[in-house]
């Protein structure tokens, strides 16, 4: 055998070990993905995928005993393992996040209850729908306000530029107080002081919040046909957007994603 051929058979050895190798479920380990997506996943740090997230939101996003955990963050770790990626978590704030900005610096991904919206889109680029949301209205037992439309000449608690937010600046009554909040923790913390008549965000979260708190009521639901999606850098990471899908898709079919929604909601 000559050597050129020599070089070529070992070559093609070293590719095809590699193909196998690729081919593995070995989750845990290296860069391999065995989600059949191709190509350099636009990491900021190789083998690490930084999530993004804003906190608190439970049952969502939020840290329990020092650690992160709820949904979107279980779900996430379950992505990263199927990508045989470790999970890093950072917390830009939530404007940093929608807006883009995020994914300048810290951020591979994002995953925070965000909701798909078209001027989001022009920011960053979202993955398929992963979970649907609707508006909701959480107020103290007994209060007497019943909807929206009963906010006037009250205040109403909102976590800035979220879809709670521009529901009730776009539908509130005339002499709505809105009072804004940087983060979702704000609002919760100023209805259980009594400083706020009502917050309005995602159903999720307010029925999380009655359900672990005495004396809060959600007393409206709106159906805006919200649904949450993955957001990466805008036209920054299609490798990674494509592997993300890819995997959600996966984790679905194989009953990951119902294991991890029943964890956090029951069936
Ligand atoms: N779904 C809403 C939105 O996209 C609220 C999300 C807030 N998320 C958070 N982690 N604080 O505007």
């Amino acid at each position: 055998m000559s050597i050129t051929k020599k070089t070529r058979l070992f070559a093609l050895v070293a590719a095809l070990a590699m193909v196998l190798a690729a081919c593995g479920s070995d989750s845990g380990s290296g860069s391999t993905t065995t989600t059949g997506s191709s190509g350099d996943l636009e990491l900021k740090k190789p083998g690490t995928l930084v999530v993004c997230t804003d906190v608190p939101y439970p049952p969502m996003e939020f840290v329990q005993d020092g650690d992160y955990t709820g949904f979107d963050i279980e779900l996430m770790r379950a992505i990263a393992e199927d990508l045989g990626l470790t999970m890093e978590v950072a917390e830009p704030g939530w404007e940093a996040i929608t807006g883009g900005l995020a994914f300048e610096t810290d951020c591979d991904v994002a995953a925070s209850s965000i909701t798909i919206t078209d001027e989001r889109k022009e920011n960053v680029d979202f993955s398929d729908p992963y979970f649907e949301a609707e508006q909701s209205l959480l107020v103290k037992e007994g209060s007497g306000i019943s909807d929206l439309a009963d906010m006037a000449g009250k205040k109403l608690a909102v976590q800035t530029g979220t879809t709670g937010h521009f529901y009730a600046r776009d539908n509130g009554p005339e002499g709505i107080e809105i009072v804004e909040f940087q983060d979702a923790d704000g609002p919760l913390l100023a209805m259980e002081a009594g400083q706020v008549d009502g917050f309005m965000t995602d159903l999720v979260v307010t029925q999380d919040f009655v359900n672990s708190h005495e004396g809060f009521e959600v007393v409206a639901t709106y159906p805006t046909d919200e649904v949450y999606g993955l957001a990466v850098k805008k036209d920054g990471a299609p490798n990674l957007l494509a592997a993300l899908n890819a995997s959600l898709k996966k984790l679905r079919d194989n009953g990951t994603y119902d294991r991890i929604y029943n964890e956090w909601f029951g069936n």
